[in-house]
């Protein structure tokens, strides 16, 4: 089994429900973070992770994702003649970032099914998974930090944080023992179980490092929470068979996927804007005091 991961798959078919009605007519992955699309947060750090081959997992309604990163052929030309360089490169690079592919899922049948989609992108090695709901601001970019811990252990690693015990049924939530700092060797994996079911608060972030036995097990994975193909319950499946780890990433994570984790990943990165954030700070501090 190959050990060198280049190869990221980011499953981008949900219908974003929980962003209604902004979602309607067009992907939630493409909903900006300040002035970038979400979903390009994520390509950015699985590149910068190493990924040079990223396969986006699409369905109906998201050729928007795909536009976004190929040229934009008569947008540049017309930047190109304003002399407007800067915002050319930038327009620019985008599409030059990395190699990307796509594959779409016809039905949605779940996340497991998603990733299974990827099988013929994949070869014998470890690949990469990024759930692009999540949006993770640390110094080193999380992939970047399992793939630390990969070196060290080789075998699947989960990204997870704690969450609190009330919000175990929107996670998948992992058990396992403590092995050494912020890693666990994992021993069960339910998905999202009620508090009272839940075997820890340890949750998991949607940042995966998985191999190519990943897809025989999706195979045969029957359906579960939601009547969907879960991937917890297929890489369950793998306990003893696979080593899995999960590890307990440093940063900050958003869940962009709903309103509250959108707002706040736009306030947050603004803040952090050279450009932006002290006016916004000035602002924020002006429009709490005037409410509160
Ligand atoms: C998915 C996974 C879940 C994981 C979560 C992380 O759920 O199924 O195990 O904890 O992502 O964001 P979703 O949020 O897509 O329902």
């Amino acid at each position: 089994m190959k050990e060198i991961i280049k190869k990221a798959v980011i499953p981008v078919a949900g219908f974003g429900t929980r962003l209604l009605p902004a979602t309607k007519s067009q992907p939630k992955e493409m909903l900006p973070i300040v002035d970038k699309p979400a979903v390009q947060y994520v390509v950015e750090e699985a590149i910068k992770s190493g990924a040079e081959n990223i396969l986006f997992i699409t369905g109906r309604g998201k050729r928007a994702i795909e536009d976004y990163f190929d040229y934009a052929v008569e947008l540049e030309k017309e930047l190109e003649d304003k002399g407007k360089t800067d915002l050319l490169d930038e327009v620019r690079n985008i599409s030059e970032m990395a190699k990307f592919f796509y594959v779409r899922q016809k039905i949605a049948r779940g996340l497991g099914d998603a990733i299974n989609h990827a099988r013929g992108f994949i070869d014998d090695e470890y690949f990469s998974v990024l759930l692009a709901d999540d949006i993770i601001d640390s110094e080193i970019p999380c992939l970047k930090q399992m793939i630390n811990v990969f070196r060290n252990y080789r075998g699947m690693i989960l990204a997870v944080m704690e969450v609190p015990r009330d919000k175990t049924n929107i996670y998948g939530i992992v058990n396992g023992k403590k092995i050494s700092d912020r890693v666990y060797e994992v021993s069960d994996l339910i998905e999202k179980p009620e508090p009272e079911e839940a075997l820890s608060n340890i949750a998991v972030i949607g940042r995966y490092i998985l191999n190519a036995n990943i897809f025989n097990a999706i195979e045969e994975t029957k359906p579960g929470k939601g009547g969907e193909i879960q991937i917890t319950d297929a890489i369950k499946s793998l306990i003893g068979r696979e080593k899995i780890f999960a590890y307990e990433f440093k940063g900050m994570r958003y869940d962009v996927g709903e309103k509250i984790g959108f707002l706040k990943a736009n306030i947050a990165y603004a803040l952090k804007r050279e450009d932006l954030g002290s006016e916004l700070k000035e602002y924020l501090k002006k429009i709490v005091e005037e409410t509160t």
